[in-house]
């Protein structure tokens, strides 16, 4: 990737076309699109997804009787599900940790985020076609999830080593892990749903950056505008007006 010097340090510009290697692969960048999470990053993110994944319908099999009938074949039985949990939980925890470490620096909360967060409604119901100029590569609501599952994770961890061996600690502070374990399950429970229909349904093009590694530019320019100027050096309102231009000269007979 070529790097320019503007102001303020380095800025990372997005090929117009081509590879993008890191020490895990290479992401393949086609005409119109730009990259937007390395290989690395795709494969920290699918590792999350499926420990999380273990860990939650393990965690279902043994949280409640009417599961556990439907859940627990699935892990070889009840005591199976029992036994799998804490390492699957374990495991989350790990990748969680490299997660954490990708993307910390662009999850930091900015005053920008708060003047999301007031119109949040408009980006619910859809009111704007495309997002202020001030979004950069996460928008709040992708950071609030993004900090929900770093403080459930420490939660797990903390609450899930006195279930893990209820002998040692106690039955009260064990009843209390239980209590808080179960609370943070239900809130990541939440914002997993949410997240997939926000990656899948709700935002169309969300899907393949972290399948492919790439978006296309006017998938940038209309839900990231900040981050679109920050890794072209280009201004998104008018290449957006350039092609709603272009779309018009080709409809026109
Ligand atoms: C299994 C279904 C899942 C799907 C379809 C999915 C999809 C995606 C997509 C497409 C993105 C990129 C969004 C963007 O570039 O703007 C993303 C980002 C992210 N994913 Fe997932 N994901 C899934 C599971 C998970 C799980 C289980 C976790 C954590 C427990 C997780 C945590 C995150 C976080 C923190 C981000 C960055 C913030 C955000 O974009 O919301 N994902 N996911």
């Amino acid at each position: 990737m070529a790097t320019v010097e503007p102001i303020g340090g380095p800025r990372r510009v997005a090929p117009r076309a081509g590879r993008v290697d890191d020490q895990f692969g290479h992401t393949v960048v086609y005409e119109g699109e730009v990259p937007r999470h390395d290989v690395h990053t795709r494969l920290v993110h699918w590792g999350v997804a499926i420990f999380f994944i273990l860990s939650l319908l393990s965690g279902f099999a043994i949280f409640t009787p009417w599961l556990y009938s439907w859940l627990s074949p699935l892990f070889g039985g009840g005591p199976m599900a029992r036994l799998l949990h804490p390492w699957f939980g374990l495991g989350f925890v790990v990748v969680m940790i490299l997660l954490f470490r990708r993307w910390v620096n662009d999850m930091r909360w900015k005053d920008s985020d708060n003047v999301w967060m007031r119109r949040m409604r408009r980006y619910i119901t859809h009111e704007d076609k495309v997002e202020p100029d001030y979004v950069g590569k996460f928008n709040a609501g992708q950071k609030i999830w993004f900090w929900t599952m770093m403080v459930s994770g420490i939660v797990f961890l903390i609450t899930g080593i006195p279930m893990w061996f209820p002998e040692i600690i106690g039955r009260t502070p064990m009843w209390i892990s239980y209590f808080f374990h179960d609370v943070a399950g239900l809130f990541m429970l939440g914002g997993f749903l949410v997240h997939i229909y926000e990656g899948t349904a709700a935002m169309p093009g969300t899907f393949r950056s972290m399948v492919r590694g790439t978006v296309t530019r006017a998938w940038a320019w209309t839900n990231h505008p900040g981050w679109y100027r920050q890794i072209t050096g280009r201004d998104p309102k008018t290449d957006l007006e350039q092609a709603n231009r272009t779309q018009s000269e080709r409809r026109a007979p």
